[in-house]
């Protein structure tokens, strides 16, 4: 039996479906549910393994299961009780679910209900907030009203708002048992400018303005179209400007270091690009600024890398440096379009292996007859139009 790793949002269904959360529903993939799990390479049972490869659960070819282990790990993972223990501990209490920052209206509305356990809906999707700032919270949110508790449940999003709010609201009633409900009246309407000082410190710290998130630069194009050394200048302003790490990730030197060994067959470009992403996601989770800048040839790698950086709360903003082929193959400054035509490099970008140019970037510079200072121009105006990054005028 094959083992796979499921998706962030089948993990979650998957812990749900287990611990009875679902409830009438137990499997996976039943006829017209938003509960699915694929299985890959046409498999149809599996071993389902945590990302760090612990064994969860096994799925037959029905989508039913058998629960192996529980995920032990994980921030509040003490509060992920199931519907049995939630009204075994909290019997009595009004069942309130929260999917965003609880503003002082809606605590106002809860004051006189008695006690109060929150469900903090906090699956991959669900709530705008990260997952762990919901929890936090809305766990500041219990400790202002007086009698009240919080449970954690992984719900997640599966792109039908309709299916998704049915499902939602079943669930918090199954939690609830034959104890009551209360759905707040307008909830989300306090966000930003009424809410309680120690929410508020959670969510700016979640959601920093643009200037603070962490910000991926990655600049595509041929070899020789100047992206190395756009990215280079753009570089070495923001570290003239300061207040801001950054980390360079340029195709040739990370082909000497992370990806050292690597050919360049579209698979291997592929893990290259992918490596590349991986890490300017880790920059981005921790604030800071990635700058990319290798030829990343194939779009859907581009978006897998967009993908991959936003899930850690980047930004991820794309720049095309279109120099065409003609004024790259022109400079030829490593001498490689020259060997490339004479046969002795294969799988050349641009002669013997495609370029998929980007549809849709934040930015197209063609460096063709421009200084470099005239080209990182453009890059400047339109990350300082998107707020992300504000330098110019500084090298003047
Ligand atoms: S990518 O396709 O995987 O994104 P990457 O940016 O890492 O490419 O490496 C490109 C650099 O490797 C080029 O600037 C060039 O110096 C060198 N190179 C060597 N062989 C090739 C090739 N077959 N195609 C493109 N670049 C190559």
């Amino acid at each position: 039996m094959i083992q796979h790793c499921p998706t962030p949002t089948e993990l979650d269904d998957l812990e749900l479906l287990v611990s009875g959360a679902y409830a009438p529903l137990t499997r996976f993939n039943e006829p017209g549910s938003v509960v699915t799990l694929d299985l890959p390479d046409g498999a149809t049972e599996a071993e389902l393994v945590d990302p760090e490869g612990l064994p969860l659960a096994r799925v037959a070819a029905d989508g039913s299961l058998e629960p192996l282990t529980h995920a032990q790990y994980g921030p509040f993972r003490r509060l992920h009780l199931t519907p049995a223990q939630a009204r075994e501990q909290h019997a009595g209490a009004t069942f309130v679910p929260v999917v965003d920052a609880l503003s002082e209206a809606d605590l106002e509305e809860l004051r006189g209900l008695g006690r109060v356990v929150f469900v903090a809906l906090m699956g991959t999707g669900t709530s705008s907030l990260s997952p762990v700032a919901l929890v936090r919270a809305t766990l500041a949110a219990a400790d202002l009203l007086d009698k009240a508790a919080v449970v954690a449940v992984p719900l997640p999003a599966h792109g039908d708002a309709e299916a998704d709010h049915a499902l939602g609201a079943q669930v918090v009633r199954t939690y609830a048992g034959d104890d009551p409900v209360h759905a707040l009246t307008d909830p989300s309407a306090g966000r930003a400018q009424d809410l309680p000082a120690a929410i508020a410190a959670i969510v700016d710290e979640d959601q920093p303005a643009p200037e603070e998130q962490g910000l991926v630069l990655f600049f595509t194009g041929l070899s020789g179209s100047g992206k190395s050394t756009l990215a280079r200048a753009l570089m070495d302003l923001l570290l003239e400007q300061g207040g801001r790490t950054v980390t360079s990730l340029d195709g040739d030197v990370v082909r000497r270091h992370l990806s050292a060994g690597l050919t360049f067959s579209k698979a291997d470009r592929e893990t290259n690009i992918r490596r590349i992403g991986w890490v300017a996601a880790e920059i981005a989770r921790h604030g800071g600024v990635a700058v990319c800048s290798p030829i990343a040839p194939f779009a859907e790698t581009r978006e897998q890398v967009q993908a991959m950086v936003e899930a850690a709360g980047g930004a991820f903003f794309l720049v095309h440096v279109a120099t065409p082929l003609e004024e790259c193959e022109r400079r030829d400054r490593k001498g490689l379009y020259a060997k490339a035509r004479a046969g002795e490099i294969p799988e050349f970008t641009g002669i013997s292996s495609p370029y998929e140019e980007p549809v849709d970037p934040a930015v197209r510079v063609d460096t063709t007859g421009r200084t470099i200072e005239d080209a990182l121009d453009d890059v400047l105006v339109a990350l300082d139009e998107a707020g992300y990054l504000h330098l110019r005028g500084t090298d003047g």
